[in-house]
């Protein structure tokens, strides 16, 4: 039997069955991108080779040829196709085996956080006075002048502003808290008494910083409105806090004072907790320690309010919590709490 094929014809199939086996041992994508330049690419593979010689072809010929040649193309292309699915999944695998998981190895560690000392010494205090039937609450940092001053009995020309240097929002209106006592309005202006309650959180003030001062702070503020109230029982919740948050022992001291917005105004002092009060540095040799301002609540701000001060009575008293926190943990610097120093913070874990 003679071979009725063309020599062009002869020539197709053996690129075909070479570029079949070859494509067959291609393990990686990389190589399928070769094997199809050189048989299928546009400039030099070799079937385009053919094809381009097509022309030279007597016409009846260049037809066979030209269908021939499309058909080797076809399934070099599908063959292709196929062996490009075997290549990548072989691919993934192996890239899956080398990326096993190792389920045994310890984690890493996420290091723990703990509470700022003055969150923990607000939580203390808060839980002392809650006990004593307090309830603790919050007011806004930015204020009006009207609960931060006026409704305080602080007119616009009072020189007790002097003692306040205030960061305004709105000069004239809108500040920054000075001082957590306009609570004590929002409060009143909220429920009828019995009162009590608390208002801890930062105030502002601007000034010069040093050891004991910064310009960011934070007090309590304390308020007891009823029917019976005087400044004997001003002076024992003062003193029932002092001993539950410094020890069973400690001595309170009343010294007249002025506040605007009480009437009479005192300021309490603690016996030294460094000296138990016969003088030490921490005391300056006074044997004492200033903790705030308090009151018996004046009547214009009682009526401000819409309370009868003839029915009504109140105390109020204000506490700097980095004072207290200071004395607890014995830190000398105010500006330490503010400063974000791990190495500071991490002791009060
Ligand atoms: N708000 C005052 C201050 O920052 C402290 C104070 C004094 C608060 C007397 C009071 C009070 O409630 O009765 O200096």
């Amino acid at each position: 039997m003679t071979d009725e094929r063309t020599e062009e014809e002869r020539q197709l199939e053996a690129l075909r069955a070479r570029a079949a086996g070859e494509l067959a041992a291609v393990v990686t994508a990389a190589g399928l991108d070769e094997w199809r330049t050189r048989y299928l690419g546009r400039e030099r593979g070799e079937l385009s080779a053919i094809l381009k010689g097509l022309g030279k072809l007597p016409g009846e010929q260049r037809k066979l040829v030209g269908q021939a040649a499309n058909t080797v193309k076809v399934e070099l292309e599908r063959l292709l196709e196929e062996r490009r699915g075997e290549v990548v999944a072989r691919e993934r695998a192996e890239a899956l085996e080398r990326e096993t998981l190792d389920v045994t190895l310890p984690g890493r560690p996420i290091p723990r956080g703990h509470m700022h000392p003055l969150s923990r010494t607000t939580r203390q205090l808060a839980e002392i006075f809650e006990r004593m039937g307090f309830q603790t609450f919050q007011g806004p940092e930015v204020e009006t002048d009207y609960y931060n001053f006026q409704a305080l009995n602080i007119p616009a020309d009072h020189p007790a502003r002097d003692m306040q240097d205030t960061f305004w929002v709105l000069p004239g209106q809108i500040l920054l808290r000075t001082q957590t006592s306009p609570n004590q309005i929002r409060i009143m202006e909220r429920m009828r008494p019995p009162v009590r309650a608390i208002v801890p959180g930062a105030v502002y003030r601007s000034e010069a910083t040093d050891a004991s001062h910064e310009a960011v702070f934070h007090q309590v503020e304390g308020l007891l409105v009823d029917e019976v109230c005087t400044m004997a029982d001003l002076r024992g919740i003062v003193e029932r806090f002092a001993r539950e948050m410094f020890g069973a022992n400690r001595k309170v001291r009343f010294r007249p004072s002025y506040f605007p917005f009480t009437e009479p105004s005192a300021e309490f002092d603690m016996d030294c907790i460094n000296c138990d009060g016969s003088g030490c540095r921490i005391c300056k040799y006074s044997g004492w320690l200033e903790m705030g301002g308090s009151g018996m609540v004046h009547p214009k701000v009682l009526r401000g309010v819409g309370y009868d001060p003839s029915v009504y009575r109140g105390f109020a008293f204000g506490l700097g919590i980095e004072r207290i926190a200071m004395l607890r943990y014995g830190v000398e610097d105010i500006r330490l709490f503010a400063e974000n120093d791990l190495r500071f913070l991490s002791q009060f874990r």
